[in-house]
């Protein structure tokens, strides 16, 4: 059994400084591993309510609420084997490797997503399946609509040159982002806890895991296909809202939105298409007025037509929602040089 260890990075790397501040909050909420270990004691009991749910039987889904003997080093997969096996109550719940390598096992733990394999227990746990995914059974989720976006994402290498030959010499700079992208499990945590994916059919975001495993042949330096129009037009990379749900869930410590979705985010603008048109007057009306202006944004990334029809002009007018004097001729902000100066120092990052 897996004494389910914080598994850290070598301890200067800009990535376990991320990963060391992330666990600063657990420990002030008594939420690190070594907290949860102390919470249980050998002869204490967990009380494990489980999401069980077959599609092709149950109506709705429910839940059961069984007790478990604690045992040392107890992990979340350990309460869910002692169900299957011990209880015989024929609970649906997928694993393979047992320690963090095949990525099967991941589930929801009292809201959270997490690894069952390497999960330690709590008193009292909620366990549920991955969300945004169809359930085949209890636990088990349909991988199915991941893999197909996956593959519409096109994640192989088209070369740019002619293979040369064995041994490909690469530097760790080269290849730094694809090598992020290839510690992917495809656990799908990240999936079920990214908020754009709640939204449904109102975007067409591939979600986080997906484009990981775009990333590892997108940010490969060997790779020649034009992946900018690819993560606009089948991952409408854009719809990331940047918020880290999904850092802070993937047990493979993949920095996914700075080494991730960043780097595609600056493919995609790079690709020229237009799916990048409002991004480019967004960023445009900044560096000229220094400010959102809404109006100039509509009329650039819209044209004319989409404030011309007069009644709907005259409405905007009224309630204040376009100026033509500023729209056409628009005014900046008094520090617009400090402005520039910042998309100055940012091309230059970016080279
Ligand atoms: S950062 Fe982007 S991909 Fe990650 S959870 Fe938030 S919206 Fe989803
Ligand atoms: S990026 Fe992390 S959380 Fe997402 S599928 Fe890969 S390993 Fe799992
Ligand atoms: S069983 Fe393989 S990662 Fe958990």
């Amino acid at each position: 059994m897996n004494s389910a260890p914080v598994s850290v990075r070598p301890a200067k790397s800009k990535q376990s400084q991320s990963v060391d501040a992330k666990r600063l909050g657990q420990s002030e909420m008594l939420d690190s591993n070594d907290d949860r270990l102390n919470r249980l004691k050998i002869g204490d009991t967990v009380t494990a309510k489980i999401y069980r749910y077959d599609p092709s039987k149950d109506s709705a889904p429910r839940y059961e609420t069984h007790q478990v003997p604690y045992v040392k080093w107890m992990r979340v997969l350990d309460v869910l084997n002692y169900l299957a096996e011990e209880k015989d109550i024929e609970l649906a719940h997928r694993w393979f490797c047992g320690v963090k390598k095949c990525g099967t096992c991941a589930v929801r733990m009292n809201g959270r997503e997490v690894l069952a394999c390497w999960e330690s227990a709590e008193p009292d746990m909620v366990i549920e399946p991955l969300r945004h995914l169809p359930v085949i059974r209890d636990l088990v989720v349909d991988r199915d609509p991941y893999e197909q976006k996956v593959l519409q994402l096109k994640p192989w290498l088209q070369r740019n040159e002619p293979y040369r030959g064995f041994p490909e010499y690469l530097t760790d700079r080269e290849m730094k982002l694809a090598s992020y992208a290839l510690d992917c499990i495809s656990c799908m945590a990240c999936f079920s806890a990214c908020p754009v994916i709640d939204l449904g059919p109102t975007t067409n975001f591939a979600g986080p895991a997906p484009l990981v495993q775009m990333a590892q042949t997108a940010l490969d330096p060997r790779d020649g296909m034009d992946r900018g129009k690819i993560a606009i037009e089948q991952g409408d990379v854009f719809s990331c809202v940047s918020c880290y749900k999904c850092e802070e869930v993937c047990p493979a410590e993949i920095p996914i939105v700075s080494a991730i979705i960043e780097p595609l985010k600056a493919l995609a603008y790079a690709s020229n298409g237009s799916g990048t048109k409002h991004q480019r007057a967004f960023l445009d009306v900044i560096k000229e007025r220094g400010r959102i202006d809404p109006s100039a944004l509509v009329l650039r990334t819209q044209g004319l037509w989409a404030v011309f029809p007069i009644v709907r002009a005259i409405k905007l007018l009224l309630r204040g929602k376009i100026n033509p004097v500023r729209t056409f001729f628009g005014s900046h902000i008094r520090t617009i040089q400090q402005i520039r100066a910042l998309f100055e120092e940012m091309k230059g990052s970016n080279k």
